[in-house]
């Protein structure tokens, strides 16, 4: 197959793509077709790799209104809302819903998802089924099953059990969530529990850190330290670090420094935070963002996720990670030219990053032919026009596919 003019990422000239038994067998200007070869016309549109969400609960997706819709829109009403709907989960219901959400964010360019699933549940039933549809779903997407203790692991009933358990049963990840720890002994006893998990089992870590507008949530640091000294590095992320947006200036200037050293990952949920945060305050009220552009500025690896699909916390989404790039430049105030031209590293290479997928994954020669065509010259415009993805491949098959709307002006 050759897909033809498409400009891929931020390259000046359109490209020709040849994909030959499932990977990219040649890229270049102007490349010839051979006798009976698949030709698509890429148009001068957008070439990039699949979209990576890096943070997502796709446990609760698309529960939203079940059994009540949450009338204030705080975090605090969709617990409670999300402990009666817990009530009716079965493997089936689980198993419906995320094959739904998976294809809505299939139709999106996503094609690599980092899924946190409670496991603060005896009989780990989420967690099973989505280590069941991580297989089946295999040649569509590839997910990553975090075993993420919403209710704390020190704090929650045979806690650390349950976590281990997880582990055994076939996590990829290792979660914990300090901030809802009891006491801040236990939040520094967590973090130190799931690491050491991690180095026995040879897993990923992912923590829930700070996600609270409280200044003196500090699991970052213990996390960061973690990370530096047992050498797990960048097999380590940070989640959320709320907390960092109204952390002082001369403490983040001193953690700064740790958080280069550790080399650890970030993963900002701007949709998601910008909504849940600030809660508590009157006016002015903090967008509870972490410093993303600091981090950067830093040399601090950071990729967004949606976090919350169409579930009690946040009703709205569709798995589009082009809305989340976009409510994280606006509430980041990133709004330079750079900024959003190059904003598609969030959740394409930065994303990629986090979950450690290593050199198959991006636009080269020899690597497996997964890329997404966007309805749009570039990212900026892709953004600002609301562009649809027009192809999703994956190991050069087509998995997705729209075609724009048609708008027209009578007048
Ligand atoms: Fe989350």
């Amino acid at each position: 197959m050759l897909i033809r003019n498409v400009r891929i990422e931020q390259a000046e000239a359109l490209q020709d793509i040849r994909v030959t038994d499932g990977r990219f067998s040649e890229i270049g200007l102007g490349l010839a077709a051979a006798a009976g070869e698949e030709e698509i016309d890429g148009g001068g549109n957008l070439a990039l790799p699949p979209f990576v969400e890096s943070h997502v609960h796709l446990d609760a997706c698309l529960t939203a209104g079940e059994p009540r819709w949450n009338r204030s829109g705080t975090l605090f009403e969709g617990i409670e809302i999300w402990s009666e709907r817990k009530q009716s989960l079965t493997k089936e219901d689980i198993r419906n819903r995320v094959r739904k959400a998976v294809r809505m964010q299939a139709m999106n360019g996503v094609q690599y998802v980092r899924t946190h699933v409670d496991v603060t549940d005896p009989t780990l039933l989420a967690l099973e089924v989505l280590c069941e549809l991580r297989e089946e779903l295999r040649d569509h997407v590839e997910i990553q099953v975090v075993a993420f203790p919403q209710e704390g692991i020190h704090s929650y009933p045979n806690g650390k059990v349950l976590l281990e358990n997880a582990l055994k049963a076939g996590a990829d990840v290792v979660g914990a969530i300090p901030h809802f720890e009891f006491t801040r002994e236990y939040a520094v006893e967590s973090l130190r529990y799931a690491v050491g998990l991690a180095e026995k089992y040879g897993k990923l870590v992912d923590v829930h850190c700070d996600e609270i507008d409280d200044p003196e949530a500090k699991g970052l640091e213990t996390l960061a330290c973690l990370a530096h000294e047992s050498g797990l590095r960048d097999r380590v992320t940070a989640s959320h670090t709320c907390a960092m947006h109204s952390y002082n200036n001369a403490y983040v200037f001193k953690l700064f420094r740790l958080l280069r050293m550790s080399g650890i990952n970030f993963v900002a949920n701007p949709l998601v935070n910008i909504t849940l945060q600030g809660r508590l305050d009157t006016y002015p009220k903090r967008r509870g963002l972490t410093r993303v552009k600091e981090l950067l500025e830093n040399g601090v690896n950071v990729s967004f996720g949606h976090d919350d699909v169409y579930d009690p916390w946040y009703m709205m989404g569709t798995g589009n990670m082009m809305d989340v790039v976009h409510m994280g430049l606006h509430t980041c105030q990133m709004m330079g030219y750079d900024d959003i031209v190059g904003s598609y590293r969030f959740v394409t290479g930065n994303g990629a990053r986090t979950l450690h997928l290593g050199d198959a994954y991006g636009i080269k020669t020899g690597n497996p032919a997964n890329l997404i065509l966007v309805g749009a010259r570039d990212f900026y415009q892709a953004l600002n026009e609301h562009a649809v993805v027009l192809y999703s491949w994956r190991n050069g098959k087509l998995i997705a596919s729209a075609t724009p709307a048609e708008k027209k002006v009578h007048f």
